[in-house]
């Protein structure tokens, strides 16, 4: 089967061009002058429109157990939605509990995944329980195609390493050059500061914000790098939200330090405002780090710019209002962390491009090139090229949506954007050659995506 896209503007990471894209099969074959090839099995017409390759969500939780529930998107109904919204990739975290292996960790992320996906997946392992079987094991996940390690200064008596433990780990990772990913905020003065609030009688929803300020994000990313540093492993901070931990991001990298970060759109868009809201609606916005003062979103988008933030992911972590959130109406601190976004990471930024806040190459970068090299995918995802998987979204500048929970695909029953007018919208999204949204309608199918067993960082190499 050979696809024509004809007559759109390409856009990769390194600028626009007016081309025409061929793809045969899987693979994209040929970028070429408008008008060389004329014949095709099915053609797709992109006059007025962008051909993007596909986006590449390097951070979602689907089907996560998280404080006594389980995030509400399966894989197939998360990857369907990542799709609609011209996300062809995730790379989702598998979670060790602690006391168990990281192999039963995987297979358990691959009978969660296998088959039941509409777009290509990978694994990042979280690791919670650092001891010698686990180090151990991190080669064998290597080995495996999983090569980036989450952990958490958060959560102590959880997800919680201690900064020995972060120690050990980074050490392992610089022998075998996979990536460490930090959950930088300090788990254990939040701690102290949310037993003051609620022995206080501060229940609801915002104090999740007032009892994680962004101070104890800032030092404990300063501390992640520090302690990189002194193992000379390379350090990727997971979504970034304030002011002060991007300053030291920044101060690491201008010191030439391998320190890389990644930020979300509800950190460009929401604040501590939206976790205010009242009726107990603030906790649709729940999440760690949590949304913050409306003063540090013109920093992220600096950051964006400067390339101290090389990465927009989303974090996609959905819970239900009605029977999730709810969880913590009498007590803030049992409301499950998480927001849901996969389906509208390309559309968010685009806003972005709109407002002049980046440029259209800037946008496909921070989406899909920069994830696919930070993770091992790239060059067979993450650019419009001959040889490259055919993962193309055509994107229509002009279209304009209202989001809203009344006609996203995510199996959550709210949306944190309700009733965002967006500019922008995904015309057609191909993964690996096949058509899975065109026109308005779905044509994808779960089981269609494949595992990805991912390279080492090619920025490190
Ligand atoms: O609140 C969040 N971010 N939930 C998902 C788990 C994590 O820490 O990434
Ligand atoms: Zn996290
Ligand atoms: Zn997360
Ligand atoms: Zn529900």
């Amino acid at each position: 089967m050979r696809t024509l896209i004809r007559n759109g503007t390409v856009v990769n990471s390194t600028g626009t061009v007016a081309a025409d894209v061929l793809v045969d099969g899987e693979t994209i074959v040929a970028v070429t002058a408008p008008g060389v090839f004329t014949e095709a099995d099915r053609i797709v017409d992109a006059s007025g429109k962008y051909v993007l390759p596909g986006g590449i969500d390097a951070h979602t939780h689907m089907e996560m157990p998280f404080g006594g529930t389980v995030s509400a998107d399966s894989f197939e109904t998360g990857t369907k939605a990542a799709a609609w919204g011209g996300t062809t990739t995730i790379v989702d975290f598998a979670v060790q509990q602690k006391g168990t292996l990281l192999q039963s960790t995987l297979d358990k992320w691959h009978e969660k995944a296998d088959g039941n996906c509409a777009i290509d997946y990978g694994f990042h392992m979280i690791v919670s329980d650092v001891n010698d079987t686990t180090l151990k094991e991190m080669d064998a996940c290597v080995e495996a195609g999983v090569n980036s390690f989450k952990m958490f200064m958060a959560y102590p008596g959880a997800l919680y390493s201690t900064d020995g433990e972060i120690l050990r780990a980074m050490r392992k990772a610089t022998e075998s050059g996979s990536t460490i990913m930090m959950h930088a905020e300090n788990g254990i003065a939040i701690d102290e500061l949310v037993a003051v609030a609620l022995a206080e009688g501060r229940t609801e929803p915002v104090q999740h914000g007032i009892t994680r300020p962004p101070e104890l994000e800032g030092e404990a990313t300063h501390r992640a790098i520090q302690l990189a540093k002194v193992t000379g492993a390379p350090l990727y901070i997971v979504h970034l939200s304030a002011r002060h931990a991007l300053e030291a991001v920044a101060e690491a990298r201008d010191a030439g330090q391998n320190v890389f970060a990644e930020t979300c759109p509800q950190y460009l868009y929401l604040s501590i405002e939206d976790l205010a809201k009242p009726e107990f609606e603030g906790a649709k916005y729940v999440a760690s780090p949590p949304l913050r003062p409306k003063d540090h979103q013109a920093d992220l988008w600096k950051g964006l710019r400067t390339n101290d933030l090389s990465v927009v992911s989303t974090d996609h972590c959905p819970f239900c209002f009605k029977d999730q959130k709810e969880l913590g109406r009498d007590d803030f601190s049992k409301i499950p962390n998480g927001m849901p976004g996969v389906e509208h990471r390309m559309d968010l930024l685009h806003q972005g491009v709109v407002a002049g806040e980046l440029t259209l190459a800037r946008w496909v970068e921070v989406s899909s090139t920069t994830p696919a090299r930070m993770f091992g995918m790239y060059p067979r995802k993450g650019v419009i090229a001959p040889g490259s998987d055919a993962d193309i979204v055509v994107y229509d500048p002009a279209a304009k949506q209202t989001l809203s929970a009344e006609t996203h695909h995510m199996n959550v029953d709210y949306s944190a954007y309700e009733g965002m007018e967006i500019t922008g919208r995904v015309s057609t999204v191909l993964s690996r050659g096949e058509i899975v949204v065109d026109g308005g309608e779905f044509h994808g199918r779960a089981g269609h995506g494949r595992f990805l067993r991912r390279d080492l960082c090619q920025y490190l190499s």
